[in-house]
């Protein structure tokens, strides 16, 4: 029985959307989670500090945890770091990076969207998606902290200010061309964990996409030759900071089938 775990890693609650998704494909693949609570956030952090980061915490988790496959379910890490993290482990490495090809099939105006951390949205990453598949789309970027905390307070069991939602969003329909925006790419792992919120607060007709699925789909072929436990077993959660605030977190991890938590 080969029970080497999946792991997936974000700088916080983000990566669950992903592990949501593959978790639907793949129901009892045994799971690892770990956040780089240490670390967060990384959107408002510089390209060399996340670069110097990720290679290096993945060569610890992938020590002491031996996956089959590690998931990047982190933007700002994969449009950053995804080359130097497939040099330095000698593992599949799977990437998260903004769903731009798949709004760009679904936009009716030719005005998308991508919402993501202020390290994304700079990415020259994003600039080649944006050439290689939208170059007949207006395609505008925002970056938003705010919008990650808002996603990590939900997963914390707070209530958000649903005004906080609408007021982000104008940081795209109040740019010139905004307004013709139909389609808007979760380009954050944090997004699709409101996108409930936002759907709520933008124009009627807007649609979200994200690259969770399509991630999921990925591993599932990736992982398509190999065997699986018969049952979902117990997932972990590991933080490279344990703290009350990522104990708060224990009934959302729950949910996604996690049930214990282990400090990095
Ligand atoms: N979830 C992460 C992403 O997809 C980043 C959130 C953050 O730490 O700023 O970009």
């Amino acid at each position: 029985m080969d029970t080497r775990p999946i792991l997936f890693f974000d700088s916080g609650v983000g990566g669950l959307s992903v592990l949501g998704a593959t978790r639907a494909l793949l129901p009892t693949a045994p799971f690892v989670y770990a956040a780089d609570s240490a670390g967060f956030p990384y959107g408002t952090k510089s390209e060399a500090e996340i670069a110097v980061r990720v290679p290096a915490l993945l060569g610890r988790l992938a020590e002491r945890y031996r996956p089959r496959l590690i998931v990047i379910a982190c933007n700002t890490a994969s449009t950053i770091a995804l080359a130097d993290v497939r040099a330095a482990l000698d593992l599949p490495i799977v990437g998260t990076v903004p769903a731009i090809k798949p709004a760009v099939a679904i936009s009716r105006t030719r005005a998308i969207g991508v919402l993501g951390t202020d390290a994304t949205v700079r990415q020259p990453y994003v600039d080649d998606l944006a050439q290689r598949f939208a170059g007949d789309c207006l395609v505008l970027r925002h970056g938003s902290a705010e919008l990650v905390r808002l996603a990590e307070a939900k997963l914390h069991g707070k209530a958000t200010d649903p005004a906080r939602y609408g007021a982000i969003l104008q940081g795209l329909f109040g740019q010139p061309g905004g307004a013709r925006v139909d389609t808007i790419v979760n380009a954050c792992t944090h997004f699709p964990l409101v996108v409930d919120e936002l759907a709520a607060a933008a124009p009627a007709g807007v649609r979200f996409v994200d690259g969770s699925a399509g991630i999921a789909r990925r591993i599932a072929h990736l992982t398509a030759n190999q065997q699986w436990p018969d049952a979902p077993g117990q997932g972990i959660a590991v933080f490279t900071r344990r703290d009350a605030d990522s104990n708060a977190l224990a009934p959302a991890l729950a949910r996604f089938g996690l049930d214990r938590i282990e400090s990095l």
